[in-house]
């Protein structure tokens, strides 16, 4: 058993991937988040684990269940989850960011419920910490950093621009135009990017197979 283990593309690799939404408080009761289901980042650690990568699963507030084989550290907010990324990254060969982790959070977290009284209320929010582009910065040569782009417009432009920015390796373009992609549904479609500016188009699919086609362009960068 243990030779059939080691045979595998992804044997004693240490893989990290991020998944489903970030909740940010906003008092006692009450948060923002999206609707990130989650199951793309799971299908993906999944598929990881299959080949036997050993992953750690940082996972948002969502419903979906893990396999077994791999380890699961539930977050909720996005500091929660730049702090579950950030303590192991040093130590992971891959890293898949998945999550749709919010941007902005309420600047001030009420300690008690907040009570109606006029009849507008505004929330002042400030930006939370980019963890991928924290990632980025602090990646070593021989780290693999992955990144997703959902996009509405553009979107070739500024997956583009975030692979640069961000310093990853591969970006996963999302594209939200497409019928049948994106958080809720258990179809999607992508298009991946490389350093090499290679463009990389895949057709719709169940995300389980979207996860065999991001999992074959990170083992083309090992190779
Ligand atoms: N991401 C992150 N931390 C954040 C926001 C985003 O790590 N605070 C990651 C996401 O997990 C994804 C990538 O950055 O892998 C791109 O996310 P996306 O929302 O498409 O882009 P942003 O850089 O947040 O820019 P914008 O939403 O304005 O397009
Ligand atoms: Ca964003």
């Amino acid at each position: 058993e243990n030779s059939v283990k080691k045979s595998m593309p992804l044997f004693g690799k240490k893989v990290m991937v991020t998944a489903g939404p970030t909740y940010e408080a906003i008092d006692p009761v009450r948060f923002i988040g999206n609707h990130s289901s989650g199951k793309m980042g799971f299908a993906l650690a999944d598929e990881l684990a299959k080949l036997g990568a050993d992953v750690t699963l940082i996972a948002g507030p969502t419903e979906q269940k893990s396999s077994e084989n791999l380890k699961r550290i539930n977050v909720v907010s996005a500091q929660d989850m730049f702090d579950a990324c950030t303590e192991i990254f040093d130590v992971t060969d891959i890293t898949v960011m998945c999550a749709a982790v919010a941007d902005y959070k309420p600047k001030v977290v009420a300690g008690q419920k907040i009570k109606k009284q006029e009849s507008t209320l505004i929330l002042e929010l400030e930006k939370t910490t980019d963890i991928l582009a924290s990632l980025g910065r602090n990646k070593k040569a021989n780290q693999i950093l992955v990144g997703f782009a959902l996009e509405t417009n553009d979107e070739e432009n500024y997956a583009k621009s975030k692979l640069e920015k961000k310093n990853l390796d591969l970006v996963v373009l999302n594209s939200l135009n497409d019928k049948g992609a994106g958080f809720k549904s258990d179809t999607n479609k992508i298009t991946i990017f490389n350093r090499a500016s290679e463009k990389m188009v895949f057709g719709m699919k169940s995300k389980t197979e979207v996860a065999k086609d991001i999992c074959k362009a990170i083992l083309n960068i090992i190779e």
